[in-house]
């Protein structure tokens, strides 16, 4: 008997506040034209002050666990997955755990990035197929909004992320029918820290944190971007075709691609070099624009609530992110 894993349920959140392109125009130097032709997005979610990645990766926690039909006391393990921890330590997963209360159980944080979701989806498989635990927890959370640079330096960045979380629970699936995750695969290329980071708070710095780098903004995020598409267009359709060839399958098995929502002209470029019709592939950053570790799970859970998702389909995830990290998954719904 082959154990795999299983999603057992889905759940996401995002904070109520919607910002739209034209409400960016207002506080920065860009429009709702350059923003929707240079990535698709229209809108995105950002949260109050006052709330961290832990408080949407909870709210999306608790709808992953309604969904599974199971008692959060039935939880044995939290994997969480972000770049915009509440705090620089501990990570979220401790206080998503104190949040439902349930004291006791091991929670690991991932920090992946945009690739967060597929690292940390590999994590908890494999504890599920060792049979190491049978009810993990998965959240990925995003708080971006709050370290943006809406600057003429930051614009590039700051239009497209937005925030949210999402979650999922993974159990084991004994029942030799082919359901379940079928394997992940992960790559990076460390070489590229740089071309997409926060470089501070930084560790290497003493004190980590002064007035003159607040002054002078080097706690914001940076990215060449011309370079992460190049890289994102290439390595997700390659990560793709390595996860099909490793399970037998090809592109014409797929039945819905979730590509990591970074940029809508990137997601057409991964359908139309892996020759997918754009039917089959998931594009909510409309809507969203990119939340980072949550984008993958997000889509995940709307295609499930919205029926898109029957059991049995073959739902492949590719991600790619800052390190440069990337990733791709095949599960058999
Ligand atoms: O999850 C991974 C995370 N990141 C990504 O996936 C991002 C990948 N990269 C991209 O999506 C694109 O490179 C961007 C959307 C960020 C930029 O699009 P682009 O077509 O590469 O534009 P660009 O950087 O070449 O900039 C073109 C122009 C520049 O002005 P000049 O030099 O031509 O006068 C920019 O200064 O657009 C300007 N610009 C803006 N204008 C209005 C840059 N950001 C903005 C803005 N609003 N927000």
């Amino acid at each position: 008997m082959n154990r795999r894993a299983i999603i057992t349920g889905t759940g996401h959140y995002v904070p109520p506040k919607v910002i739209t392109n034209f409400d960016l125009e207002k506080i920065m130097n860009t429009t709702d034209e350059w923003i929707q032709q240079r990535s698709g997005i229209i809108e995105r979610h950002y949260a109050e002050n006052g709330v961290g990645s832990s408080d949407l990766a909870y709210e999306a926690s608790l709808r992953a666990i309604e969904a599974a039909g199971i008692d959060k006391s039935e939880i044995d393990f939290i994997v969480a997955a972000t770049l915009s921890p509440d705090h620089y330590f501990p990570g979220i997963g401790v206080m998503v755990q104190a949040k439902l209360g349930i004291e006791g159980i091991g929670a690991l944080d991932v920090r992946n990035q945009c690739s967060g979701f597929i690292y940390a989806l590999s994590v908890a498989d494999q504890y599920i197929r060792t049979g190491t635990f049978k009810k993990i927890l998965l959240c990925a959370a995003e708080v971006q909004s709050h370290s943006l640079d809406y600057s003429d330096e930051g614009r590039d960045i700051a239009v497209l992320f937005g925030d949210g979380g999402a979650a999922v629970i993974l159990e084991p699936h004994d029942a030799d029918d082919g359901r379940g995750v079928l394997s992940t695969h992960l790559f990076c290329d460390g070489r590229h820290v740089q071309d997409l980071w926060m470089e501070n708070p930084s560790s290497r710095r003493s004190p980590t944190f002064s007035v003159d780098l607040f002054e002078r903004g080097g706690f914001l995020p940076r990215m060449d971007g011309k370079n992460v598409f190049k890289n994102a267009s290439e390595r997700m359709p390659e990560a793709v075709m390595i996860a099909l060839q490793h399970n037998g399958l090809t592109v014409a098995d797929i039945d819905l691609l979730i590509p990591h929502q970074a940029n809508d002209r990137i997601s057409q470029m991964v359908a139309r070099r892996l020759q997918i019709p754009i039917e089959k592939t998931a594009r909510n950053i409309d809507r969203f624009g990119n939340t980072t570790a949550a984008s993958i799970p997000i889509a995940l859970d709307e295609a499930v609530r919205d029926g898109r998702l029957k059991r049995d389909d073959c739902v492949v995830l590719t991600a790619f992110g800052s390190g440069f990290t990337w990733a791709s998954a095949v599960i058999r719904w």
